[in-house]
């Protein structure tokens, strides 16, 4: 029997509590115009101080689970993305795993950032493909409100991202007719880690001498994201293009034929561009920034579930996602809803 790997079940959450960017102006030196004019951004969901990455990740858990069909001792492996996680270690996977009560089964942890999801959802593919797990979790989320550098030195990365979680179940079905089966078609990953330092949280850290942290990194913001945003615009708009290109050639799938677009929401320009660049036409592009923010790895899975409630991802459409982000990794994923 020929496998192929389904997403059968679909759930985000985000916290109660929005943050617009006239919430942001009297926090911190920033205006609405500026962000929404640069972002697109008009709001983000942050968490109150009780809640961690794994509350998030087990809320939309169980809606996707519930929405899959199956029940939660069907599951077989729990692949979690984050770059936020609970604590330095073990990997938030295991905690979400305790509070959902499913003992025994393989959790894996992934970082790969704004395109953990899609890492995930390749490697998802390809344990169901070998016919060793039949249903798998995925699940992308992020707090990202409790490590942002709220001052004048970090307005510039922390007006750009929200909390949330997204979550789908990938399962093994019977390939019947690979040109019209729901499945994934295919992934593409792809990293540079030249780069690394265009993006990234320094501390703690084992490369940073005896202590990992110390006041000295404190007072200096190590333990705070730093970015060269424009290095790292100039990179998604070219690599995001790039990849899905790579998926529509060796998939031999004409761009024409992809009814929705579902890419990674960093920048509503960003996506403007590629679907610029490609001819995209921009309501095929379903973009969820304006509400969330960037939500990092939970971000394409939001979308999805935001996409499905809207009534814009049918089930038999053919959907193309692309992410980029700090590494520099970025990805692309065609499948068929
Ligand atoms: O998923 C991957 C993660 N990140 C990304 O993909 C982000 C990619 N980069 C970007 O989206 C854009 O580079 C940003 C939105 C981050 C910044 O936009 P920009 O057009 O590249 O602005 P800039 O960094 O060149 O800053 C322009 C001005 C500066 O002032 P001066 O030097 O021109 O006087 C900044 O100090 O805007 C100022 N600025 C702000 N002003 C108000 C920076 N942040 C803010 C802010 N509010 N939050």
């Amino acid at each position: 029997m020929k496998i192929r790997s389904e997403i059968i079940g679909v759930g985000s959450h985000v916290p109660a509590n929005i943050f617009t960017n006239f919430d942001l102006e009297k926090m911190m030196d920033t205006t609405d115009e500026w962000i929404q004019q640069r972002t697109g951004i008009v709001q983000r969901h942050w968490v109150d101080e009780a809640t961690s990455t794994s509350d998030l990740a087990y809320e939309a858990s169980l809606k996707a689970i519930a929405n899959s069909g199956l029940l939660k001792t069907d599951i077989d492996m729990i692949i979690f993305a984050t770059l936020s996680p609970d604590h330095e270690f073990p990997g938030t996977g295991c905690f979400l795993q305790a509070k959902l009560g499913i003992p025994e089964i393989a959790v894996l942890d992934i970082r790969q950032q704004c395109t953990g999801f899609l890492y995930a959802l390749s490697i998802a593919d390809k344990f169901i493909l070998s016919g060793s797990h039949k249903n798998i979790l995925i699940v992308g989320a992020e707090v990202h409100s409790k490590g942002l550098d709220k001052t004048p030195n970090g307005r510039n990365v922390a007006v750009l991202f929200g909390d949330g979680a997204g979550a789908v179940i990938v399962s093994a079905r019977e390939m019947l007719n690979p040109s019209s089966d729901s499945r994934i078609i295919s992934t593409h990953l792809f990293s540079d880690g030249s780069f690394a330092k265009e993006l990234w949280l320094p501390a703690p850290g084992t490369a940073l001498g005896a202590d990992r942290i110390n006041n000295k990194m404190l007072e200096q913001g190590l333990q705070y994201p730093q970015m060269n945003g424009k290095s790292v615009f100039v990179h998604a708009t070219k690599r995001m293009a790039e990849c899905l290109m790579t998926a529509c050639k060796e998939s031999k799938v004409d761009l024409n034929e992809i009814d929705l677009f579902l890419f990674h929401q960093a920048n509503l320009r960003i996506n403007s561009k590629v679907a610029e660049f490609l001819s995209i036409s921009e309501d095929k592009v379903f973009n969820t920034i304006q509400n969330y923010g960037n939500t990092t790895a939970a971000t394409i899975p939001i979308g999805m579930d935001d996409a499905i409630k809207a009534g814009v991802l049918k089930k038999g459409m053919l959907v193309a996602s692309a992410a980029f982000g700090s590494g520099f990794t970025w990805a692309s994923a065609l499948w068929r809803f």
